[in-house]
């Protein structure tokens, strides 16, 4: 889209750019250029514009849009990133894709969910301009059962955006929520479906949410208690542009280390444990509390029994006791 085009290099290039340059480098003819700029402002963009210099950016409005992704990770990158205002769930919107074009990598990001689909059948609080709602397509060789260990990959992979980009450093819960201040402030949510006949993972799907700008008293009253953002625990707006484009560089990282990296992810996943060393609650009805002792080799948790006896879990969900971690 030319608009994008137009902000890219208005992004990339510092101070003024004349209009003539841009519509060169372009291809575009003035008219067009001006025409862009227009479309820029209405969205918010601050544009100076002299007859002499040219334009230039002055500011720019927390917008996750392909023109501002475009600019940090160039044209071939974007090809197979597709960006949405509203959309029901990026996950499920992913999986429509992927059905004509399953190319591994595949990226669908939003402004707003209307069903954000969170674990355990649960719903993820998505509301417009605030938060950053991401899902990325895998379609990794390795069997169904040893490519459960992504998500605690992906855990790693955003924990790691984040502090690149805000300089905090988020703990994991496990298995794959991220924490600041006791309180959640991302989730991942991982759909893996399986080729009937030959038993092979046909995709993955990685589905990330992150409460980045949202007011620490928006949350509705069910999540008031246990849920943050990057905003209120720091006190600083952050460019979700920016911080979105970090998780796709991380997530493609994380693909291209799939799966003999793994040494290095879980060094990193034990190190930003905020559950081992604490009571948990194991949340299967069974009421049972238990020890979290340390992370396996395969980033199960392994727990002690108040009676003395060892288990690994492999999934489910733990709450942690005696805090404000839930
Ligand atoms: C959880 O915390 O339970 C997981 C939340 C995962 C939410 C993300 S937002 C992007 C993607 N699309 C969805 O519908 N869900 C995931």
């Amino acid at each position: 889209m030319t608009r994008d085009l137009v902000l890219s290099i208005l992004k990339t290039r510092k101070g003024y750019v004349s209009g003539e340059l841009i519509s060169k480098e372009l291809g575009l003819t003035r008219a067009a250029v001006n025409l862009a700029v227009k479309a820029l402002r209405k969205d918010g963009y601050v544009i100076l514009s002299s007859t002499k210099l040219g334009y230039m950016l002055k500011s720019a409005p927390d917008r996750l849009t392909s023109g501002e992704l475009l600019t940090v990770l160039g044209p071939e990158r974007m090809r197979t990133v597709s960006v949405f205002d509203t959309v029901h769930s990026t996950n499920r919107v992913l999986s429509e894709l992927a059905y004509d074009d399953p190319t591994d990598g595949q990226i669908v990001i939003a402004d707003a969910q209307t069903g954000g689909r969170g674990r355990f059948g649960r719903s993820f609080y998505s509301p417009d301009g605030c938060g950053i709602y991401l899902s990325c397509l895998l379609r990794p060789e390795t069997p169904p059962a040893s490519s459960i260990p992504v998500t605690a990959w992906t855990a790693v992979a955003l924990a790691r955006a984040v502090e690149t980009v805000c300089g905090v450093q988020p703990g994991i819960k496990w298995v794959n929520d991220l924490f600041l201040g006791g309180k959640k402030f991302a989730g991942i949510l991982t759909e893996m479906s399986i080729e009937g006949e030959s038993g092979r993972i046909r995709q993955i799907i990685i589905g990330i949410g992150i409460n980045v700008n949202n007011p620490p008293d928006s949350f509705p009253d069910e999540l008031k208690d246990t849920a943050t953002s990057l905003f209120a625990e720091t006190g600083t707006a952050y460019s979700r542009a920016e911080l979105a484009c970090a998780v796709i560089r991380e997530l493609d990282l994380l693909r291209l280390a799939w799966p003999d990296g793994q040494d290095e992810y879980l060094r990193e996943y034990r190190a930003r444990s905020i559950t081992t060393g604490r009571t948990v609650l194991l949340l299967d009805g069974s009421g049972r509390t238990a020890s979290a002792e340390s992370i396996g080799d395969d980033f199960s948790l392994c727990i002690r029994y108040p009676d003395g006896s060892t288990d690994h879990l492999t999934s489910g969900e733990i709450s942690i006791r005696a805090d404000r971690y839930t």
